[in-house]
């Protein structure tokens, strides 16, 4: 099969894309060779075959040393690393306005953010309840500093920001102190694009920005001439799959100087002396990459994000709008013989100002609750890679599952033995309450028959109780083993 009428004439726009085809039979022929249906973009995404092949051909011409050395080894690889500074900053369209720091991943260019941000008493930290955990983790240093932290709530059932909220919240800050506004520009939970327009109301207001684009950029255009950020996280191999283990943070120039770090190591000093307890800090994105950089992979980011621009990110997205369309109505129409739904979604039920992650529950036809679990196992059985858990969103989770303060207390009551099969315990007990869900997302190499594969396994739960469905075969010791993320 390659596509349907029906989908076809809904979504019209998707014949459109039909290089992304070809593309996925040259350069991800692995996924239909094994038989795999890969639902996992928003966790990881897939390399291209050229990008190792040509990252390889590299490595294996060239003699790379460690950069910073005036050898030709080592001058060779400062060059291919200042390259590849300059394709990120080119790509995202801020030369000469941002300043870009190579980190391992996303987590660590928010984790340089929140240690170097001067919080204090007076000032703020705002966040909104979809942030994922690595951006929650800065209140950690915000309450440190003495600054207030707060969250903009999402409503219900759309898991979009409260609009009224954080304009009320943007306009309570105190400018003579630093504030420090964060949010995703896509939330990993619910795949919601959220306004970008907050940037400039934040600035307007007193406050520094901070996007995390991890979710965003692998199918979204990020330009920072149209939209000005102070702080950008990402990670590169969540756009193009290879190399993992290279992530940047983006500083706009101007806020460069608010950041203060709380330390220096080697490759982050111009001097430093041992007798007289000093040191002088490199300027630029020197002083804040730590140590000896992941310098054999950063040509591969060169190479990927070469790979995106010949790929085309708006040919992406119109694919990606047109599956999302289609895997939500047909979502929402899948009804058990009574009338009940079998799935409910989590976030927006239409493809508008919303990305392709798209979060669920499956119930049977008495309308209890069937365990994510098992329904990762039973997709694992079919060939069907998709995730389950909070994806290191806690804060969407609990508005999506209508949990309350008092259930996490509950929860954190247990002390050191929490875990999230613990805790999904622990819920049980309160009313039948459960936390975590089922999360299938889009991306680059996605078709139709992905989408359709996932359908027909999704209608296979039509009119199946509980005891049809079975219970999870892996115990709740080994669930231990499975942590939640991404
Ligand atoms: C929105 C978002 N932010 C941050 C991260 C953290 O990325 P990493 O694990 O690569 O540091 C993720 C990972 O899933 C994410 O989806």
């Amino acid at each position: 099969m390659t596509t349907s009428r029906a989908f076809l004439d809904r979504h019209p726009a998707y014949a459109g894309t039909s290089a992304l085809d070809d593309l996925r039979a040259s350069e991800y022929a692995r996924l239909d060779a094994t038989g795999t249906v890969y639902l996992d973009y928003t966790g990881g995404g897939l390399h291209a075959e050229s990008q190792v092949r040509e990252h390889a051909g590299l490595l294996a011409r060239q003699v790379y040393g460690n950069p910073h050395s005036a050898s030709p080894s080592s001058t060779a690889m400062t060059d291919a690393v200042e390259r590849g500074r300059a394709k990120v900053l080119e790509y995202f369209n801020g030369t000469g306005a941002y300043t870009a720091v190579f980190t391992l991943n996303a987590s660590g260019a928010l984790k340089l953010v929140g240690e170097a941000y001067p919080f204090e008493p007076g000032g703020r930290l705002l966040l909104t309840a979809d942030n994922h955990n690595s951006v929650n983790g800065i209140r950690e240093f915000a309450r440190t500093g003495g600054a207030q932290v707060d969250y903009v709530p999402l409503t219900s059932p759309d898991l979009r920001i409260d609009q009224a909220a954080a304009t009320a919240l943007l306009a309570s800050a105190d400018p003579a102190h630093p504030n420090l506004f964060a949010f995703p520009a896509q939330s990993n939970f619910s795949g919601v694009k959220h306004p970008l327009s907050m940037i400039d109301a934040a600035h307007d207001r007193g406050w520094h920005v901070l996007v995390d684009a991890a979710a965003f950029v692998p199918t979204n255009r990020l330009d920072l001439r149209v939209v000005s950020p102070d702080f950008v996280a990402v990670s590169f191999y969540k756009m193009f799959g290879y190399p993992t283990g290279v992530g940047c943070l983006l500083i706009r120039n101007a806020a460069l100087a608010t950041l203060r770090r709380p330390w220096f190591a080697g490759g982050t000093v111009n001097f430093a002396t041992v007798q007289g307890r000093g040191h002088v800090l490199a300027p630029h994105e020197a002083g804040f990459e730590d140590g000896t950089l992941n310098y054999l992979s950063i040509p591969a980011v060169e190479i990927g994000l070469c790979h995106l621009e010949r790929t085309g990110i708006d040919t992406i997205q119109t694919r990606i709008d047109c599956l999302t369309g289609w895997l939500l109505s047909e979502l929402q129409a899948l009804r058990h013989a009574n009338g009940r739904p079998v799935v409910q979604l989590y976030g927006p039920s239409t493809p508008e100002q919303r990305g392709g992650t798209i979060t669920m529950n499956f119930y049977d036809p008495a309308g209890k609750l069937v365990d994510f679990r098992r329904i990762e196992e039973l997709a694992g059985q079919e060939g069907i890679s998709l995730r389950t858990g909070c994806f290191c969103n806690p804060g969407a989770g609990e508005t999506a599952a209508n949990l309350t303060e008092d259930d996490m207390r509950a929860g954190l009551a247990e002390g050191a033995e929490l875990t999230l099969p613990r805790f999904l315990q622990v819920m049980q007990q309160r009313g039948d309450k459960s936390l975590g869900a089922i999360r299938v997302s889009l991306g680059l190499a996605s078709n139709f028959a992905d989408v359709d594969r996932f359908l027909q396994f999704a209608a296979g739960f039509r009119d199946r109780t509980l005891a049809a469905v079975g219970v999870l075969t892996i115990d709740d010791a080994n669930c231990r083993v499975i942590r939640d993320g991404s």
